[in-house]
């Protein structure tokens, strides 16, 4: 039996499970992940990842390999760890915390994991509750990527506040974008929709303009890698896009998540180190469904995994800690607490 379960993270003593989502929506495939490197390989290839995920796991696979590695420099496998993907700030939060209990040794390091573990819980809770309340019945909500349990330890963030809204008895229809290129969207997010009995429809991310000029869409929620300390904040690439397009069509357009995706210390948007992806993503496609190419092999590529949206695009930011408008913002409310003591929540 695992120590800590989530929908897509399984806790043993020393090591991990996994479950593989670039098989999804296919294959439920629980892999087996215990060292550093494996994990590195898992981050890189998005078998496990969303913003929040990728710290969790990452500070567990760090704690069970100081409890293998009692006298190897823990800080150098911290420092690969972090290396790993740069935009989303959860993984530089978590491994933070955990350095910060190297001298209490590899038992204080397996607390200090399954505290982060919960406390993300806790927080997912706290922001969907939030988010759900800005919810009304028959709203249609655009969405882009994947926030739900696959990419938390809880309920997720922006598909979390849809999830609540659902057992609320708010019944509500979600356009899932599809998300180019790797189509977290089309594969993961249609998949939690389904699983959560909340009516939803499917279009490429091409189409999101001409569904909100046709009056199809009367909210936008996303979740978000970083929060800058002026609302800048960077999500999966095409966010930017939609946040456009919503302040073109006057429709309110919101950003869900933890207040460990809020880094006072990147000031604006241009501090946010964007992660460039493999050209092969755009070539083609490759994973379960197979390996396609349809662009010229050595076609020049520009792959950004995220991009940033301005704050002024932005309607609110929906935090565990509240609920800011652009004046909270600039009062730098949604920074408060965010280097907290563990165990707050
Ligand atoms: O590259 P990914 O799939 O890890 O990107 C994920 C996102 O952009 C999510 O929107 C973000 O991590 C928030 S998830 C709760």
């Amino acid at each position: 039996m695992p120590h800590l379960q989530s929908r897509s993270l399984r806790v043993y003593a020393d090591h991990l499970e996994y479950l593989d989502q670039t098989q999804l929506p296919q294959t439920e495939q629980w892999v087996r992940c215990d060292s550093p490197w494996a994990w590195q390989s898992a981050v890189k290839d998005l078998a496990i990842r969303g913003a929040p995920l990728i710290g969790l796991s990452a500070a567990f696979v760090l704690a069970q390999y100081a409890a293998r590695h009692p006298n190897e420099d823990w800080q150098l496998v911290s420092d690969r760890l972090r290396a790993t993907r740069p935009t989303a700030v959860n993984l530089m939060y978590c491994l933070d915390a955990m350095e910060a209990c190297f001298e209490e040794g590899a038992n204080a390091l397996g607390e200090r994991a399954a505290a982060l573990f919960e406390e993300d819980r806790a927080l997912c809770q706290r922001m969907a509750e939030r988010g759900a309340d800005l919810l009304k019945p028959g709203d249609r909500v655009l969405t882009h990527c994947n926030t739900g349990a696959l990419a938390t330890a809880g309920v997720g963030t922006a598909i979390g506040a849809l999830a609540v809204a659902r057992q609320r008895g708010v019944d509500l229809h979600v356009y899932v974008d599809e998300t180019r290129p790797l189509l977290q969207g089309g594969r993961l997010t249609a998949w939690e929709m389904a699983d959560l009995g909340i009516s939803y429809q499917l279009i490429a991310d091409s189409m999101a303009a001409s569904l909100m000029a046709a009056g199809k869409v009367d909210k936008v929620m996303v979740g978000a890698d970083r929060i800058c300390a002026n609302g800048d904040f960077a999500n999966k690439v095409g966010t930017y896009m939609l946040a456009v397009v919503a302040h073109y069509h006057q429709i309110p357009f919101y950003v869900v998540a933890p207040y460990t995706t809020v880094d006072p210390e990147c000031v604006t948007g241009g501090d946010i180190p964007i992660e460039q992806r493999d050209a092969a993503e755009i070539h083609g496609a490759a994973g379960a469904f197979g390996k396609v190419m349809w662009a010229p092999e050595n076609a020049p590529v520009w792959n950004p995994a995220f991009d940033v949206t301005p704050a002024e695009l932005v309607t609110a930011w929906i935090l565990d800690t509240g609920v800011f408008d652009a004046a909270a913002i600039a009062r730098g409310a949604h920074c408060q607490g965010r280097k907290p003591t563990l165990g707050a929540v």
